[in-house]
């Protein structure tokens, strides 16, 4: 398992793994794929990352510039392909995310998902419910990176999320 970062090459593969895991998912959305090339097209795509197996695209991470806090990125969507679930790909690509995320300079991460899956990583409702956005707990949730982190204002992702 190699975990790297995208190349244009990979973005058939990755549309795939995404439109799979969200149809196979709890709450299945086929928009998340749309969602990742959107973020890309805006110039809002700040890290992306591939998990590779045999050569083949097995997973795939989004992290997004958000609109407010300054200097927070969002995560999303984070998707592996069904028939590799519960093998670890994921936890793998959230811990290279967050890593990336750290070396990127971001103050906090923010997502969207469920908290028993999210927070073995660090991720709490508490410290992202501390702002307002159109989201509700438990399924919002963030992760500060630095001390300097904003602990308060307003949260909100880039444009292709469509919240306004
Ligand atoms: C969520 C997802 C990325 C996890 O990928 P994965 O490669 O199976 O992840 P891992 O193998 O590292 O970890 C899976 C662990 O999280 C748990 N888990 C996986 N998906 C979960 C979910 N939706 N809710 C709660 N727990 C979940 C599993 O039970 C497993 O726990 P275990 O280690 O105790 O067995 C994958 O299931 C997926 O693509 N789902 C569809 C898309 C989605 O919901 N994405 C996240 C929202 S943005």
């Amino acid at each position: 398992m190699n975990i790297r970062p995208r190349t244009p090459d990979d973005d058939e593969a990755i549309a795939e793994v995404t439109r799979s895991a969200f149809t196979a998912g709890p709450r299945g959305h086929a928009g998340e794929a749309e969602l990742v090339e959107a973020l890309r097209r805006d110039g809002d795509a700040a890290i992306e990352l591939v998990a590779e197996m045999d050569g083949r695209v097995v997973g795939h991470v989004m992290l997004s510039t958000m609109r407010d806090p300054t200097g927070a990125l969002g995560l999303g969507p984070l998707s592996t392909s069904p028939e590799a679930w519960r093998r670890g790909i994921g936890s793998m690509l959230m811990d290279a995310a967050i890593a990336r995320a750290t070396g990127y300079g971001a103050t906090m991460i923010f997502l969207l998902g469920n908290p028993d899956f999210y927070r073995r990583f660090g991720f709490a409702s508490e410290t992202a419910a501390a702002f307002d956005s159109a989201y509700d707990p438990p399924y919002f949730q963030a992760l500060r990176l630095t001390k300097d982190a904003p602990r308060s204002g307003r949260a909100r992702y880039a444009r292709a999320f469509g919240e306004d």
